[in-house]
């Protein structure tokens, strides 16, 4: 049997690759730019299948110039709002993601903004860097501690409850809302708030986990940020949709917040040009999940999918 064309669309890890290519008639985008629209659709004239990431958009708009001979979208991801998945599913196109794998290298980088958001990381590296670090006094630098602080949780799902398992090694109180109330062998303790309000009026340190749909859009604005104590920490290592950044900086300027740490900004790349005065935002360009382990683990789990679907088997993660 012939193999089957697969497009995958920016730079994989070579574990992964090396599989593709030994399993599949695969074209890989070695330059690794972000696909265009005009290429996704072209590709779906040429490929029964394509393994993108979240850089590629698979509007509606897109999806409706598809031709035929795609079959699968099978992500390199585990967030798709880079998808439409209606379309693609009223196209008869399967989708499927990467979730699982990410948890933990996205919970370990998240826990990396806190303790940097909280602990002037920015400015610190800075002073010594460059070598303006010229005296020491006990007043010098003093941060927000985070062990046994209150930490909310929003959006408890794979990454949420690997953020809070290592939140516990740091003794913190962990409040969450989610759409509904974990089970106790996966809550492990953690405190339930049914509506979002009620969880910011205790979260001195804020975790953003939950998906960019668009009931999620703007999640954090004016009025959730002024409901946090006054001092909290931000922390977003999700998508940059969820949160409204000028109502962030406000927040910020007026001292409501005192540290942000985000992985994910409202554009990407680039992220967001006011952010770079304020010492108090430690930043990092989307890289959560951009570990050795993990990339191999993620490109595999799209491969197992594709393998799945033509085998004629349901992929175990699709959507
Ligand atoms: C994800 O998997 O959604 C990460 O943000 C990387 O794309």
């Amino acid at each position: 049997m012939s193999k089957k064309r697969l497009w995958i669309t920016r730079r994989l890890s070579d574990a992964t690759l090396e599989r593709a290519l030994r399993d599949y008639d695969a074209v890989i985008n070695y330059d690794d730019a972000p696909g265009t629209a005009e290429q996704i659709i072209a590709a779906s004239a040429e490929f029964d299948a394509i393994i993108p990431c979240h850089s590629e958009h698979f509007t509606a708009e897109v999806v409706a110039q598809f031709s035929d001979r795609l079959k699968i979208v099978a992500n390199h991801s585990v967030g798709v709002d880079h998808c439409n998945l209606p379309a693609l599913k009223a196209r008869g196109i399967a989708v499927t993601n990467t979730p699982d794998v990410l948890s933990d290298a996205t919970a370990e980088l998240a826990m990396l903004l806190m303790l940097g958001a909280a602990r002037h990381a920015v400015a610190g590296d800075r002073i010594v860097r460059t070598g303006a670090w010229d005296s020491w006094s006990p007043a010098f630098m003093v941060g927000k501690q985070v062990t046994g602080a209150r930490l909310g949780i929003i959006g408890m799902g794979r990454v949420g409850r690997a953020f809070a398992t290592k939140a516990r090694g740091f003794d913190m109180e962990i409040h969450y809302f989610n759409r509904s109330e974990l089970p106790a062998d996966q809550a492990k303790g953690a405190i339930y708030h049914d509506n979002v309000e009620s969880l910011l009026a205790v979260a001195d340190f804020l975790s953003l986990h939950c998906p960019a749909t668009p009931e999620t859009t703007g999640l954090m604005n004016e009025s959730r940020f002024a409901l946090l104590p006054e001092g909290a920490v931000v922390v977003n290592s999700a998508r940059g949709a969820l949160v409204d950044e000028a109502a962030l900086l406000r927040a910020l300027e007026s001292g409501r917040i005192s540290a942000a740490g985000l992985d994910c900004f409202q554009v990407e790349p680039g992220g967001n040009p006011a952010f770079a005065a304020h010492d108090n935002i430690f930043m990092l360009p989307h890289i959560g999940s951009a570990t050795r382990k993990t990339r191999d683990a993620m490109g595999f789990r799209a491969l197992d999918n594709l393998d799945a679907f033509f085998a004629g088997q349901t992929p175990g993660d699709l959507l």
